[in-house]
């Protein structure tokens, strides 16, 4: 008998959107960070961007209770006649980045998946779209400088390019090299997930995960050229509004994104003219 051929894995996707953002209050006490405006769209949508122009057709978002119904309410079913799934998981209390892949085990199942933080918006969504439909095994991190290293998970490169360490908010970062919020596994991640210990902040770290696929020699880290930002203080979030709009950012929209927020304006406009009749 002919040997079946192994199931082609699938690239799923996972946003993670929980979190109390108090550093944005009041902002941040009557909807959800990811649900605050970056120039003329809600900020989740530019995390789905990357996902969606990946080719990317199931996507988790993470959610924190008190805003799962404002989500609903905007993503709940736009994108169905695209053939693009999303499902919500509601997180009660935040564990920490890596717990986005316990709570997505089950979504995630036997194929591969990108989680991409909630509030980070890349200027060159093209290439991480690109980075993430050609993955193969492992797992991908992008890197960017940052003047102000001690902040983030940092990546030290030897002369010739390669790895040599990773390490979450160092005292003494060994590079400017930084971990960005986008984060491409295979399916192994959950159960190295499940299998990480709390660090000193009570959180299981994503830096963590990265040492694992690090140490069995399976780690690719990519180095990202253009805007990354992240909407976490006011100064961010203007900052970040006002970028995607010199920059043209707001351009690089999929398709599939563009038409579906255009038919919501379209069904939310007849809604509004029918209260006002
Ligand atoms: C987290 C990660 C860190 C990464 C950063 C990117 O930091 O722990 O490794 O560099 O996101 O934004 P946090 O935002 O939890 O301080």
């Amino acid at each position: 008998m002919a040997k079946r051929k192994p199931k082609k894995k699938k690239m799923k996707g996972i946003i993670l959107a929980g979190g109390t953002a108090t550093r944005l209050f009041p902002l941040t006490a009557t909807t959800s960070k990811q649900l605050l405006p970056i120039y003329d769209r809600q900020m989740i949508f530019y995390p789905l961007n990357i996902l969606i122009k990946a080719g990317i057709r199931e996507i988790l978002i993470i959610v924190a209770p008190e805003h799962s119904g404002q989500f609903l309410n905007l993503l709940g079913s736009i994108f169905e006649k695209y053939n693009i799934h999303l499902e919500f998981k509601v997180q009660k209390v935040p564990k920490g980045l890596a717990d986005a892949f316990i709570a997505g085990e089950d979504f995630i199942d036997n194929d591969n998946v990108a989680m991409i933080l909630g509030d980070n918006i890349f200027e060159d969504s093209a290439r991480l779209a690109r980075d993430i439909k050609l993955f193969k095994k492992g797992g991908i991190i992008f890197a960017k400088e940052v003047p102000d290293p001690e902040r983030f998970g940092i990546v030290e490169f030897d002369k010739n390019g390669k790895v040599i360490s990773i390490e979450e908010k160092p005292e003494k970062p060994k590079s400017h090299y930084c971990v960005t919020g986008i984060y491409v596994y295979d399916h192994n991640v959950a159960k190295i997930a499940k299998k990480l210990s709390p660090s000193e902040r009570g959180e299981i770290e994503v830096t963590d995960i990265n040492k694992k696929y690090l140490k069995m020699g399976k780690l690719a880290v990519n180095k990202i050229k253009g805007a990354w930002l992240d909407a976490g203080t006011f100064d961010s979030l203007l900052e970040a509004g006002n970028i995607v709009k010199e920059k043209k950012i707001y351009r690089d929209f999929d398709p599939i994104i563009n038409k579906a927020i255009k038919e919501f304006n379209k069904e939310l406009k007849i809604l509004a003219k029918k209260r006002l009749a």
